[in-house]
């Protein structure tokens, strides 16, 4: 594409994420948003009236009605297969949100859908975009804290997230997947094996896990571990409650996400984001921002994205593995990539 002409988007799911690409995509110079869809209309309909942009009850109307050049998508994780695969046969540029799917068999049609038609595929994982985890990951190649030894990761969100999903998702395909993709990524080598334990206390009319630890062996020997929990109280100060560590045999890094630089205390939950979707001057800008740029430059340029679908498949089978070591009460080894 020329880099002159901006990039025709459609909004795929007009939720909590839908509308934050929506914004991006709006105000970014590589980006005209062209339409959104929902299988709500009503919704998709307000966010569409305050964009000027078109409204469509479904994708497949979407994907016939505008000539876009590319979908974000952002339904729920149990609605990413049909709409990616779909979209990618219309001939459109994919961004999907994380995780790819909730099956290595939804993320493989995914990724063939897309290779066939020749399209960009990029899965929406955040944590590449977080400068944070970006310094983190920069300073580990300069090899500054040594050969590396262990990592930590902690990602606690509040009661809110598995109500609304109502059991449809699970906190290992909802949460996990970030520090899984991120440890991979930082660590530049795969998983070997996998040993997991839930429990299930808050969440048993959802029939879904409160909480999952998982143990993850790297090929090198270096040991992952990563805490996962949505039960925090809706009151909570901090709907995300996220940790890393890492430790090298010379030094250590550390992020603790809840300190925003900015404390609220009212009367009722109030949180502040400084990092991933926030407004200054009425520009979105943070996290989310700098991965939609990516993706419309990567669409524009003709470049490889950062996290493309094999990466992002890779980070679902560690997810699923995890799952298996919960059923199972084993560890599980995962094939060779
Ligand atoms: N990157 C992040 O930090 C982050 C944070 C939260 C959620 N997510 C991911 O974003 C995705 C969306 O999450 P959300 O919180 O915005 O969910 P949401 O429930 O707020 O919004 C999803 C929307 O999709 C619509 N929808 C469902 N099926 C559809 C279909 N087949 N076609 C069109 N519309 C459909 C729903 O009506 C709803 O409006 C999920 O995959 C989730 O894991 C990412």
């Amino acid at each position: 594409m020329s880099v002159e002409k901006p990039v025709r988007v459609g909004v795929i799911g007009a939720g909590m994420m839908g509308s934050g690409h929506a914004s991006c995509v709006a105000q970014s110079a590589r980006g005209e948003l062209m339409a959104i869809a929902d299988v709500d209309l009503g919704r998709a309909k307000e966010m569409a009236d305050h964009h000027g942009a078109a409204a469509y009850a479904g994708h497949g109307e979407l994907l016939v009605g505008e000539d876009a050049d590319a979908v974000i998508v952002c339904t729920p994780d149990w609605a990413h297969r049909e709409v990616c695969v779909d979209a990618a046969a219309a001939g459109k540029h994919v961004l999907v949100e994380k995780p790819l799917a909730m099956t290595l068999e939804d993320c493989d049609a995914i990724i063939k859908a897309c290779d066939e038609a020749g399209v960009v595929l990029m899965v929406g994982q955040i944590l590449r975009f977080d400068p944070r985890y970006g310094a983190v990951k920069a300073v580990l190649e300069s090899g500054e804290i040594g050969d590396m030894s262990y990592l930590y990761a902690r990602r606690s969100n509040t009661l809110l997230q598995p109500r609304r999903f109502e059991g449809r998702t699970t906190v290992l395909h909802y949460l996990a997947v970030h520090d899984v993709d991120w440890m991979l990524w930082a660590m530049g080598e795969p998983v070997t094996e996998v040993y997991a334990a839930a429990s299930r206390k808050a969440l048993t009319d959802l029939g879904v896990d409160d909480s999952v630890f998982l143990t993850l062996k790297f090929a090198s020997g270096a040991v992952g571990c990563i805490q996962v929990a949505w039960i925090l109280p809706e009151q909570a100060s901090h709907n995300l409650d996220a940790y890393l560590e890492v430790t090298g045999t010379k030094g250590a890094l550390f992020i603790d996400t809840p300190n925003a630089g900015v404390r609220f205390e009212s009367q009722r939950p109030s949180r502040i984001d400084t990092t991933y979707g926030f407004a200054v001057g009425g520009q979105t800008g943070g996290a989310l921002r700098e991965e939609v740029e990516h993706f419309l430059r990567c669409v524009q340029e003709g470049g490889e994205p950062l996290i493309d679908g094999r990466q992002a498949r890779a980070a679902v089978a560690v997810v699923e593995a995890a799952a298996e070591s919960v059923r199972t009460g084993q560890p599980v080894r995962l094939p060779a990539p």
